[in-house]
């Protein structure tokens, strides 16, 4: 493969990059500033439909008398949709374009939260959550990459920051409603409330340019020059083109799905893969799913108490421990967050582990013991200190690294399959939560998470590359380098 051209922007819009050198630019074109709306449109349905459950699964429950197998259904399969939302998304946003899938996921989100809201079977409701499922995954991978391909390169890493942020707020905003809708049929409007973020991604999408890089790859010279006119009027089309142009030639034959997976970009699949997959199997999602669950269980006696441990505790802490990271990614660099976050959440989570253990030895989850004093404040804390230090690590950094790691050839489709593996992971973890919960007990489910991160820890500081203040050629250059030497 020859190698890229110097000046070549790492993503589309590289070439608004090269532009921004040679001239100052406004500081935000107001174009731009739906490119980011979509972006944290996209991240906040993320974070609702990741955090609503949690509240709503009371109400499912005594509705529709769900047994444990059939709650861990409806709480997964939004999962499980959104796999297969993220493994069609590389090729969907490649075919329809970048702005039109975004928009099929707005229009999924919107339809999936009224399937929801009005479901009058279980079956129903569990179809809603696979279509609500399968938008968010077509909106985890189109969303990045689209803001990846439209923000200027100096501003990238905060586009996919702001992405993260965005997801928290959603799972935040999820913890709200869940909080201010109680009762036996609150759980329809929390559901159905996720129509509200999805109409207004649709509106962002309409209103948004279409990827200049994605319009030159269909031959529309004349509209990805209009485009790019919006998202930077004051730099000179045609050079941008031009370079648009010249990295298309070297990227134009899309890598197939063997050379993904080939030999040669074994390593950066492999960082790739671990990241996503350690972000779950260290136990993120089984807390933000079960959250209330494992509060009842620590002797939060009320569902008051329940939701505002989780609330604030949880969907607070994990929005403001993320502006740890905004602040430090690009100055303590990846790995050192990366390590710091696993240290902090493997060590919480073996007190969490203690806690359940020892001071609530009758307890179960979902399974409310008599009021435990002690054991509920040790929960609190390391539960605060377990999201805490995800917030600042795991969270943001993979996925900064899982758009940043692959080669341009390769990455649509690579960034995809990571992304579904993260949400296989996912699935797996709170298909299985309450269950293994069940089988090994409280305490060892989460001595089993907490290993988790150990691993993950001595993988991370062997496998995982710094790739602070690189550029994407510099990361792609030193992986053939790896294989050269
Ligand atoms: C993860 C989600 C998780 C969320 C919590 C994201 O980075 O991919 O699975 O629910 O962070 O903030």
């Amino acid at each position: 493969m020859p190698a890229p051209p110097q000046s070549r922007p790492s993503t589309g819009t590289a070439a608004a990059g090269t532009a921004s050198a040679a001239r100052p630019r406004p500081a935000f074109p107001p174009a731009l500033l739906t490119v980011l709306a979509v972006v944290l449109t996209g991240g906040l349905l993320f974070g609702y439909d990741q955090g609503v459950i949690s509240g709503a699964l009371a109400g499912i429950q005594a509705r529709f008398g769900l047994d444990p197998l059939l709650t861990e259904v409806v709480t997964s399969w939004v999962t499980l949709g959104a796999l297969l939302g993220a493994l069609l998304a590389g090729d969907l946003a490649d075919r329809l374009g970048r702005r039109r899938a975004i928009l099929l996921a707005g229009a999924l989100f919107v339809a999936g939260a009224a399937l929801q809201a009005l479901a009058p079977l279980a079956l129903v409701l569990i179809a809603g959550r696979l279509v609500i499922g399968l938008g968010v995954g077509i909106a985890a991978v189109a969303a990045p990459l689209y803001a990846a391909e439209l923000a200027p390169a100096a501003l990238r890493g905060r586009f996919v920051s702001a992405y993260q942020l965005a997801i928290t707020a959603g799972i935040f905003a999820a913890y709200l409603v869940d909080g201010v809708l109680p009762g036996a049929n609150g759980w329809r409007a929390m559901l159905g409330a996720a129509a509200v973020p999805g109409a207004l991604l649709l509106a962002a999408a309409l209103a948004a340019p279409e990827s200049p890089r994605w319009l030159m790859k269909a031959g529309r010279r004349a509209d990805a020059q209009a485009a790019l006119g919006r998202i930077a009027p004051d730099a000179p089309a045609a050079p941008q083109l031009d370079a648009i142009a010249a990295t298309l030639g070297e990227e134009s034959r899309r890598a197939t799905w063997a050379e993904v997976f080939g030999h040669q970009w074994r390593r950066p699949l492999a960082v790739g893969l671990g990241l996503a997959i350690f972000q779950q199997v260290t136990g993120i999602n089984a807390v933000i799913y079960y959250a209330d669950q494992i509060f009842a269980a620590a002797g939060f006696a009320t569902e008051a108490a329940q939701a505002a441990a989780t609330t604030w505790a949880i969907g607070g802490t994990n929005v403001l421990a993320t502006f740890i990271a905004i602040l430090f990614i690009d100055r303590l660099g990846r790995r050192a967050l990366l390590l710091a976050g696993l240290a902090g959440m493997g060590a919480s989570l073996i007190v969490v582990g203690i806690a359940f253990r020892f001071a609530l030895p009758a307890s179960d989850l979902g399974a409310p013991p008599e009021a435990g004093g002690v054991a509920g404040i040790v929960t609190l804390a390391g539960l605060v200190c377990f999201i805490a230090s995800f917030a600042f690590s795991l969270g943001p950094v993979v996925w900064t690294v899982i758009n940043e790691i692959f080669p341009g050839r390769v990455r649509g489709r690579a960034v995809a399959v990571a992304t579904a593996a993260n949400w296989a992971a996912a699935f797996v973890v709170s298909q299985t939560f309450l269950s293994l919960a069940d089988a090994l007990g409280d305490s060892a489910t989460f001595w089993l998470f907490a290993m988790f991160c150990g691993v993950g820890w001595v993988w991370v500081y062997f496998s995982v590359p710094e790739t602070k203040g690189r550029s994407l050629e510099q990361i792609e250059a030193a992986w053939r380098e790896t294989q050269t030497a």
